[in-house]
């Protein structure tokens, strides 16, 4: 247990029948954090009215001691055990208690399920418990309460000890402790009780004072994500706070999700003190200088190699759901993670959770103020962490339009992260001396990908052969890459399993990026069937990157069979043949569509020039400024 200044945050749990209150009410009292008398009080005024005094009359005395600085709709009541301060998050009614945990508002590093031992494990007790699986809570406490009504019998506890904990781990929450309780007595609240000699564990302070809490911030792995990127004469300064962990200078930071690094070559004088820092925390605002100019921008994440976030193209989140228009399979919304923003759409809808009884359902949408388990898929790849891991990282919300209609956690994700994973170590990027804008203004276009995809016989190699010729008589810097000639040379060693196919688009993708960073107009003419191999060539420099779909149906590619593939696809003598026997997956949002269909040639490849001018020539102006004239 390590000693922090700030309290541990903790739930507590549980039907208000099995006592939930009570146990609450018992702890206060307990621990000294009732104001002098109250109790007293309480019990007097309950002498004079005729009723039995009740612990969990002294929570509706709590609205007074409610902290000043309560978020809204949250209770924060505070208490204190010799080892250190605690707060129990409440909010009135599992809407605003979900809503405040599940978007992050709240957090809390452990938690108290109370049980009630008479009645057992119920639909209820169930319900609660799995509030604990969504809130992703790993220290539990389960209180076995009302021990008195059973005699403080072993073997009832037992029972209901193991009912509860075979609940727990089919939905994979371990329980860290169970303890039997009688609240209203006080028994196994701060001490070991006498009626219960049988039990060696922890009382529930006990237990609580056992937990970890939360790692600060500032230990936490580097988490930067790019705010701004400045660029001033030569210099180009990176902005952005730090999330979690620290960094100095000298460190090698690692963007995310491109996978570039570089070292810190100055923290700037940030804030105008004057002095240049040499490192900084968590919570600190910085604008860093790097020893190289590798390409860094807005929504990147920064951190060290050794402990990089998680990248992925679909993220599995729990959600509560605030828009008017229901959450459903095959919505799109933006999602907004630290500074970067990420076109999502949903793909997959695991659960939907009732706010007023917690009832589980399995749902086809998710209305306004319901708690779900969702997939999103993102065109591009998203760079965080669980919201265990790093609830700064861990946590989003989804825009629709200009509105928040939701917000989020991220769950541990299975199977589909990947690390990034390098393994040229001891490399040094080499700075050009002719710059991207210098080549652009010599060449009056800017340099750039147009990347085609599309069905085997929809037009690509075709439409960009007659681009290239077009635009090289124009006086451009063009050129082509194409499938099938790329895969005589540099890709000649690769098939068409999705693999090799994945493969094949990544040397490509690098390699169309490299011609256009030295200025040249690149036109890629490959089927890239698969939409996450096309979105990885997107990252490796977004503003550059331009896809094309080339729209033909199946039915006129295999009519036009150019190279009689379809043909020989048919006959079983080619495999994984795109569109027959493998698939192609469209774009789902791609610059600019050409459907070639009852199109000549010349009309397809104007629509495409067009393109093309519109968006890489220099403007007159932008000519004059870059000759200084
Ligand atoms: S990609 O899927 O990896 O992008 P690429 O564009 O390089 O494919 O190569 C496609 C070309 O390879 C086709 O135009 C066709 O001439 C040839 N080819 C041979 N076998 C196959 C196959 N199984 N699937 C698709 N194209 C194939």
């Amino acid at each position: 247990m390590t000693n922090h200044s700030s309290p541990m945050k903790i739930v507590v749990v549980g039907h208000v029948d099995h006592g939930k209150s009570t146990l609450v009410g018992r702890i206060l009292n307990e621990t000294g954090a009732l104001p002098d008398g109250k109790v007293e009080y309480l019990k007097e005024v309950c002498e004079k009215r005729g009723m039995p005094f009740e612990w969990a009359f002294v929570m509706d005395a709590l609205q007074a001691e409610r902290d000043q600085g309560i978020t809204i709709d949250t209770a924060q009541i505070r208490f204190r055990t010799a080892s250190r301060p605690y707060v129990i998050i409440d909010a009135p009614g599992h809407k605003e208690f979900l809503k405040n945990m599940i978007t992050g508002a709240a957090s809390a590093e452990a938690a108290v399920l109370v049980i009630d031992a008479h009645e057992g494990v119920q639909e209820q007790s169930r319900r609660h418990g799995y509030l604990l699986h969504l809130l992703g809570l790993r220290q539990i406490a389960v209180a076995v309460n009302k021990m008195d009504l059973v005699d403080f019998d072993e073997a009832r506890f037992n029972v209901v000890k193991a009912e509860i904990v075979a609940y727990l781990n089919s939905i994979g929450v371990e329980p860290t402790y169970v303890v039997p309780v009688a609240a209203r007595s006080g028994a196994n609240i701060s001490s070991k009780a006498a009626e219960t000699p049988w039990y060696n564990g922890p009382s529930v302070l006990e237990a609580l004072d056992r937990f970890e809490q939360a790692r600060p911030a500032t230990d936490m792995p580097l988490r930067l994500p790019v705010q701004d990127v400045y660029k001033f004469d030569q210099r180009r300064i990176i902005a952005g706070r730090i999330e979690s962990g620290r960094l100095k200078v000298g460190d090698t930071l690692m963007f995310a999700p491109s996978g570039k690094s570089a070292r810190i070559a100055s923290i700037e004088n940030w804030g105008g003190t004057g002095i240049q820092a040499v490192s900084a925390v968590a919570g600190q605002s910085v604008g860093l200088t790097l020893d190289e100019q590798i390409f860094v921008e807005r929504g990147q994440i920064a951190s060290l190699r050794e402990a990089a976030p998680t990248i992925s193209h679909t993220l599995t989140a729990r959600l509560f759901w605030l828009g008017h228009q229901a959450l459903k399979v095959g919505s799109r919304y933006k999602l907004k993670l630290a500074t970067a923003e990420y076109a999502v759409e949903v793909v997959e809808i695991q659960r939907v959770i009732d706010v007023e009884d917690l009832a589980n359902h399995q749902g086809a949408e998710v209305g306004r103020n319901a708690v779900a388990e969702v997939v999103f898929r993102s065109k591009a790849p998203i760079a965080h962490d669980s919201f265990i891991d790093n609830p700064r990282l861990g946590r989003f919300v989804v825009v629709e339009g200009y509105d928040i209609v939701g917000g989020g956690v991220i769950a541990e994700q299975e199977g589909a992260a990947e690390r990034l994973d390098h393994k040229s170590t001891n490399i040094t990027m080499v700075n050009h001396k002719i710059s991207t804008e210098v080549r652009a203004v010599s060449n009056g276009h800017r340099g750039g990908v147009v990347w085609l995809t599309g069905l085997s016989g929809a037009g690509k190699s075709t439409i960009s052969m007659e681009v290239e010729r077009q635009l090289f008589l124009k006086g451009w810097q063009v050129t082509v890459l194409d499938g099938d000639n790329v895969r005589h040379g540099l890709c000649s060693d690769l098939g068409f399993s999705p693999d090799d196919r994945a493969e094949n688009i990544r040397r490509v993708g690098e390699a169309a990026h490299l011609f256009a960073e030295a200025g040249m107009l690149v036109v890629t003419a490959f089927i890239s069937p698969y939409r996450a191999d096309r979105d990885r060539v997107r990252t490796i420099r977004p503003a550059a990157f331009h896809e094309v779909y080339i729209a033909t149906t199946l039915d006129e590619c295999e009519r036009r069979d150019p190279k009689g593939l379809y043909k020989k696809a048919r006959a079983g003598e080619i495999s994984e043949f795109t569109g027959v026997t493998a698939p192609y997956e469209e774009p789902d949002a791609p610059e600019l569509t050409v459907a070639t269909e009852g199109k000549s040639v010349d009309e397809t490849v104007a629509e495409l020039l067009r393109y093309i001018e519109s968006n890489f020539s220099l403007s007159a102006r932008e000519q004059a400024v870059g000759w200084g004239l």
